[in-house]
């Protein structure tokens, strides 16, 4: 019966099962009977298994599953994912990749079975809670580990203790409050840490030593409020570090001091989550240190967005020589000061967009004639708009919802030879004085550009 039914199972499939040069070996458990349509049939009476295509070997062990039949070792599938199976009931010597889905508990202070050539093993969504090195003993060839959204509420010292060879961890999406001392030491593989959506509130001074390789670490959806710069200090390549949506109020001043290869800094919706009263929150700033990117030859990105910041030091991009992108977005800037971006001759992406800037210094984009692409600065005071605002260069502009009655002469003649800004030229919201000549001479561009709909929407608003 149980035959037929994988027959059934393998037919609705339809051609993908067809012998050919991909036709999967047949798992050492079970018998792999010819078939007329040539079909590749697997019989693993006892045991719910397909091998799929590609060669993956699934298993469900709900269905059908008889574990006294079942040999306990598992065919060459180079990939084997197990679905509601006891963690230790399998092993296998070959296989490489393991996917573990709905463990049966308990699990974490079982060992999983043995493994010696498996390379990725991803146990992600399943009830751990606690981590113990029991659980993984014995997996210590492992270069990628997926331990996200488990429920993990503590690893226990030590759990990664013989994984030198470890190159991605992902522990994202639980529960984890705290990193003890030196819990990555031994990881001098490691290239990829993951531990966004946890709930930690505090670093200790060692929670990242050893870790000489990492070059990416995402701390974001956490309630930090404050890093010891020591913290990072072991981490010479880091080049993406991501501190956002936690509850940071100040930054340290030498926090990447260690950091000269970072090339991506988030610190993105940070304060606000840990002010409850708007009014209290209105009054708290986040002070973004004299200097604090400078020195970065590699940064590319960097984004302060949402963070309640009202003033950029005058030195905060010095030697930024690579930086492309830079969001300032939906802080409390009221100004900008001279020569801010004197240094970041490459910026191509620009957002000042919901600040309270009513005035731009005009040196503010004059280094960048041929490199700006996106400029936005929708929803702040402004009246003027900076010279270099439609640089030919520039493809966006937004410049909504602000205060412009007209703009100047050099501005409407630049803006006659920037064909390539005219699709995504915003200008609604505001106070257009329709008398102006420029203004006149403004509109008269935007309906020849735009669909007669919406040129009709400019036109009425004068
Ligand atoms: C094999 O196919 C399954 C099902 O389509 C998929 O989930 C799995 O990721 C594939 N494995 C590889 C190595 O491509
Ligand atoms: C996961 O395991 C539980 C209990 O063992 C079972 O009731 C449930 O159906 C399983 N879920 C899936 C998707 O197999
Ligand atoms: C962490 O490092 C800082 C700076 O080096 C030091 O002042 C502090 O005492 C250290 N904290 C602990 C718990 O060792
Ligand atoms: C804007 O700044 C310039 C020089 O930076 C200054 O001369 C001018 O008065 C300022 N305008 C306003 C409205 O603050
Ligand atoms: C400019 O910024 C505003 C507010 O952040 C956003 O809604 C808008 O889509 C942006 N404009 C463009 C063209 O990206």
């Amino acid at each position: 019966m149980r035959f037929f039914r994988l027959v059934a199972f393998f037919s609705s499939l339809g051609l993908l099962m067809v012998s050919g040069s991909s036709t999967p070996k047949c798992p050492d458990s079970c018998t792999c009977p010819e078939h007329p349509e040539d079909l590749f049939v697997i019989d693993c009476s006892g045991l719910s298994a397909l091998v799929l295509p590609n060669n993956t070997l699934q298993v469900d062990c709900l269905q059908d599953f008889d574990p006294d039949k079942f040999p306990g070792k598992f065919p060459s599938a180079p990939e084997v994912s197990l679905t509601n199976c006891p963690p230790d009931t399998f092993s296998s010597h070959l296989t490489k990749s393991l996917f573990l889905r709905n463990l049966s508990k308990p699990t974490s202070r079982v060992r999983l079975g043995s493994w010696p050539s498996l390379q990725k093993l991803d146990v992600s969504h399943n009830e751990l809670e606690f981590l113990s090195s029991r659980f993984l003993e014995g997996m210590n060839g492992v270069v990628q580990l997926d331990l996200s959204r488990c429920r993990l509420l503590f690893i226990y010292p030590f759990v990664f203790k013989d994984f030198s060879l470890l190159q991605e961890l992902y522990l994202e999406d639980n529960k984890l409050t705290e990193i003890e001392d030196n819990q990555f030491e031994e990881l001098s593989s490691l290239w990829l840490l993951h531990l966004w959506g946890n709930r930690l509130s505090r670093l200790e001074n060692n929670s990242f030593s050893g870790l000489t390789e990492l070059r990416q670490l995402d701390l974001s959806h956490n309630r930090l409020s404050t890093i010891n710069p020591v913290i990072l200090a072991p981490l010479k390549k880091l080049q993406h570090l991501d501190l956002s949506h936690n509850r940071f109020q100040s930054l340290p001043g030498n926090l990447l001091r260690h950091s000269s290869k970072l090339q991506v800094f988030k610190f993105e919706h940070n304060l606000k989550q840990s002010v409850r009263n708007p009014d209290a929150e209105w009054l708290q700033t986040i002070e973004i240190p004299q200097g604090f990117l400078s020195d970065l030859p590699d940064l590319r990105r960097a984004s302060f967005a949402e963070s309640a910041v009202a003033v950029v030091p005058r030195f905060l991009l010095r030697g930024s020589a690579s930086l492309t992108h830079l969001n300032l977005k939906g802080n409390r800037l009221t100004t900008i000061p001279r020569f801010f971006l004197h240094d970041a001759v490459q910026l191509r992406w620009l957002d000042l967009s919901h600040n309270q800037l009513s005035n731009v210094t005009g040196d503010l984009l004059s280094g960048l004639s041929t490199s700006l692409l996106y400029l936005n600065v929708s929803n702040n005071r402004l009246s003027s708009l900076p010279p270099g605002a439609v640089y030919e260069s520039v493809h966006v502009l937004d410049m909504r919802h602000n205060e412009y009655e007209t703009l100047s002469n050099d501005v409407t003649q630049q803006l006659r030879k920037n064909v390539d800004l005219r699709e995504l030229f915003f200008v609604q919201g505001n106070p257009w004085n329709c008398k102006d000549r420029n203004t006149e001479e403004l509109f008269k561009i935007i309906v020849q550009i735009l669909d007669k709909g919406v040129a009709s929407d400019f036109e009425s608003g004068c």
